[in-house]
């Protein structure tokens, strides 16, 4: 039995890779490399396919009967919020679509389990600081609104045709589980301030005038390595009988404020940062922490590094990747 993992090579897609690589289960990855790396893909087999492509259903059916698979994780979806602003009927096509094509293979093969990635995104600005998963959703971007339509078709799918799926509701990810896997995107604060430091500038912080202790926003970062143990478990969960569709948040349960970590940045790059701020960026909640009970009580998952560890190895790494 084999599990697929749809954007195997991507940031977090090789993490969870290299994991289930690790404990000796079957994988096959898929992915159309538009973001991920051939580089990361290592001994795993690897089918190049754009599953949001008109024909993809029958492909990915093809593929799952011949590598009689029978779980899959879909990491494969466009994440740049300010993108889906401006193209958000591309977005639903890309992200939508994609999960259309996935679904409709794996209920013609009759594969069960399904683990989607989800994002934080779902819950928009909630009033409230540390959301669990009763939280209302509100998304307020396309790419949020496409994450939490992915749930929806899960959670139907479940309903109509025995589907067991987790979505796992990412928060802030970063750093990195081995050198070589680091984020090469620069689009989270963590990379964005490596960016600037690459270019010999200082970073910039988006607005101080929050109502938090500092006044920068407070986020809840996660990593990337936890982040790829909580879908192997989930994995293992959807292996018992009878579970239905769960939605979990996958954070640490503690905020980080901006400051706090281009502080944490300056500690581990040894540079001096002097941040400049500027003004609020729009859309940005004050603060967003998980509430982490659901998954450490259903999943018995739990994060395992800290603030500090993901920042040294997402600079390890960047320096890594520096020098190649
Ligand atoms: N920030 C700065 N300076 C920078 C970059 C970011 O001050 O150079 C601030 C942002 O304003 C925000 C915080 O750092 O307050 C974190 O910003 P990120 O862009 O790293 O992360 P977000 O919390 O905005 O976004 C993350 C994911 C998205 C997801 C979103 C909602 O990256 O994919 O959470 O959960 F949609």
């Amino acid at each position: 039995m084999t599990t697929l993992v749809i954007g195997g090579a991507g940031y977090i897609g090789a993490h969870v890779v290299r994991l289930l690589l690790a404990r000796g289960d079957a994988v096959v990855i898929i992915d159309d490399l538009s973001t991920g790396a051939a580089s990361r893909i290592g001994a795993a087999t690897a089918v190049d396919l754009d599953i949001a492509a008109p024909d993809a259903a029958g492909e990915l059916e093809t593929l799952m009967r011949e590598h009689r698979v029978d779980a899959v994780i879909n990491l494969a979806a466009k994440k740049r919020v300010g993108e889906s602003v401006e193209r958000p009927t591309w977005y639903v096509q890309q992200n939508v679509g994609g999960m259309v094509n996935v679904l409709t293979a794996m209920e013609n093969v009759g594969v069960q389990k399904l683990v989607f990635s989800s994002s934080a995104a779902v819950y928009g600005v909630p009033e409230v600081s540390r959301v669990d998963e009763n939280v209302a959703p509100e998304p307020i971007n396309p790419y949020g609104r496409t994450k939490l339509v992915g749930e929806w078709m899960v959670e139907d799918a479940a309903r109509a045709w025995g589907l067991r799926g987790a979505s796992l509701r990412y928060f802030n990810v970063a750093g990195a589980g081995w050198p070589d896997l680091g984020d090469p995107a620069a689009l989270n604060l963590i990379t964005m301030v490596f960016e600037r430091m690459d270019r010999g500038e200082q970073p910039v912080i988006f607005g101080d005038d929050y109502a938090t202790p500092d006044g920068t926003c407070i986020r809840d970062y996660v990593h990337v390595l936890d982040l790829a143990e909580a879908h192997l478990a989930a994995l293992d969960y959807l292996d018992l009988d009878d579970r239905p569709h769960a939605v979990f948040n996958v954070g640490t349960g503690v905020g980080a404020s901006v400051r706090e970590v281009i502080d944490a940045i300056g500690r581990a790059s040894g540079a001096h940062l002097s941040p400049e701020v500027v003004a609020r960026r729009a859309g940005d909640p004050p603060q967003l922490i998980a509430d982490v009970a659901r998954i450490r009580e259903t999943l018995d998952w739990r994060s395992q590094h800290d603030l500090h560890e993901m920042i040294a190895s997402a600079w390890r790494a960047h320096r890594v990747n520096a020098t190649v």
